[in-house]
């Protein structure tokens, strides 16, 4: 069977059309964002289920409608697979996105104006860990470490430093543009050392912590927050993994406390993403994507590019424009130009505002899932550096283009989806 999509083009065919361009687009960029990823057809299905219909609040088999039974079941799954995958004593998998899952982990344990130390979101932090532009740095007291302005990389001493001078209630650990391992164990030491609660934020990593190449804070943490939809490949959502002492908590503040009833669908989709992280071949893409972001960075680095750190250990790098005369706005749309899609990005003491920014971050997950491998690597890091080093030349753009076009033919996405 294939997705069809012969009735909404009946009934609405704005949103029909809609859908076909962003498929078409999908299907004909390269797309290098980091937190994004092509989610399987399996989990498509389960997305287009006729789950979205259900009213399920509360959790398996303690509900407030009847007819849930089936919602159970998927609901159980998730949860049961969830554990399995990263060894969690519970795991909520309700919340509506990440930022909710964090919402919940401290509604449920801070009260306002409590202290949490968090990454700064100029150096690669999250708006949900105390930004000020955030709930979380609107009710909460926030202070901030950063990284290191010659290395990139995060100073253990001093995150140390600033958490006995603060004292703060929660440490949170977790990145949105940090190419680097993240050191659990020494977060969760200092937590201990200044008696702070800690919360890891897996969002981006999660795929790679569930495959082992990157180290778990599930034997370290008291909660662990991810989305659902980054390297893990699963649905647009979040989840919760927590000790078994603050179950009972968090299921209260996802609801009643913060969310109504489950998005059961999205909670099907997740189920199935779980199953197949649980395989062989996701394990497999999961070392591929790391592979294929190391070849990445490193060829650019080949190609007189400067990246933040110098290099990944992950599935991220972020790019430093500096030396190349262009902002990160800029690049973003010239880039797109050439048919590759990238986002600005502040770099560490970055003097440009968020919204020029001196950077763009790139990710390898989709490229991975259209099966590239390092050799394709080398030819995106010529391509990045050609379009970088001359925004200004239509002939190396549409060069550009071109070449994108003949590898989006070679490797191609969602090639069973009739429109
Ligand atoms: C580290 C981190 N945490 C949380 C989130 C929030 O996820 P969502 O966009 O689903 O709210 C993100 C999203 O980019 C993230 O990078």
């Amino acid at each position: 069977m294939s997705i069809n999509m012969q009735e909404l083009k009946k009934t609405d065919y704005e949103v029909y059309e809609a859908i076909v361009k962003e498929i078409e687009r999908e299907r004909n960029h390269l797309i290098l964002i980091a937190s994004e990823n092509y989610a399987s057809r399996a989990v498509l299905e389960a997305l287009g289920s006729v789950f979205t219909n259900k009213y399920a609040e509360g959790y398996p088999e303690k509900r407030y409608y009847g007819g849930c039974e089936y919602a159970d079941k998927v609901e159980s799954l998730a949860i049961n697979r969830a554990k399995e995958l990263f060894g969690a004593e519970h795991v909520n998998v309700q919340p509506h996105s990440g930022t909710q899952a964090n919402m919940a982990v401290y509604f449920s344990f801070l009260k306002p104006k409590d202290k949490i130390l968090g990454m700064n979101l100029a150096h690669g932090g999250h708006l949900s860990h105390g930004a000020t532009v955030n709930f979380s740095g609107v009710f909460y007291k926030s202070v901030f470490y950063g990284v290191n302005k010659d290395t990139g990389l995060i100073d253990y001493d001093e995150v140390r430093k600033l958490a006995k001078k603060h004292k703060p209630k929660m440490i949170v650990a977790g990145a949105s543009a940090y190419s680097r391992i993240l050191d659990f164990k020494a977060f969760s030491d200092i937590a201990k050392e200044v008696n702070a609660l800690f919360l890891a934020d897996i969002a981006h990593i999660a795929g790679l912590v569930a495959a082992g190449l990157h180290p778990s804070p599930v034997p370290y943490a008291d909660f662990v927050t991810s989305t659902t939809h980054k390297t893990l490949k699963g649905p647009r959502g979040g989840m919760i993994m927590c000790k078994a002492d603050y179950a009972k908590a968090i299921d209260k503040m996802i609801f009643p406390g913060i969310q109504g009833g489950p998005l059961v669908h999205v909670i099907a989709a997740k189920a199935v993403a779980l199953k197949e992280a649980l395989s062989n071949e996701f394990k497999e893409y999961q070392i591929q994507v790391v592979k294929n972001a190391k070849e990445l960075s490193h060829e650019l680095v080949n190609n007189g590019v400067r990246i933040i750190s110098g290099g990944t250990d992950n599935h991220l790098m972020l790019i430093d424009l500096r030396e190349k005369s262009i902002t990160g706005k800029d690049a973003e749309t010239v880039l797109d130009r050439a048919g590759i899609t990238v986002n600005k990005n502040s770099i560490p003491y970055d003097d440009k505002p968020a919204t020029i920014t001196s950077g763009i971050r790139l990710g390898a997950p989709i490229v991975t899932s259209r099966k590239m491998k390092e050799p394709e690597m080398v030819t995106i890091a010529r391509l990045i550096s050609d379009v970088i080093t001359n925004p200004n030349d239509s002939t190396v753009i549409q060069h550009v283009k071109d070449k994108v076009s003949s590898l989006c033919r070679s490797f191609p996405a969602y090639v069973d989806i009739e429109i």
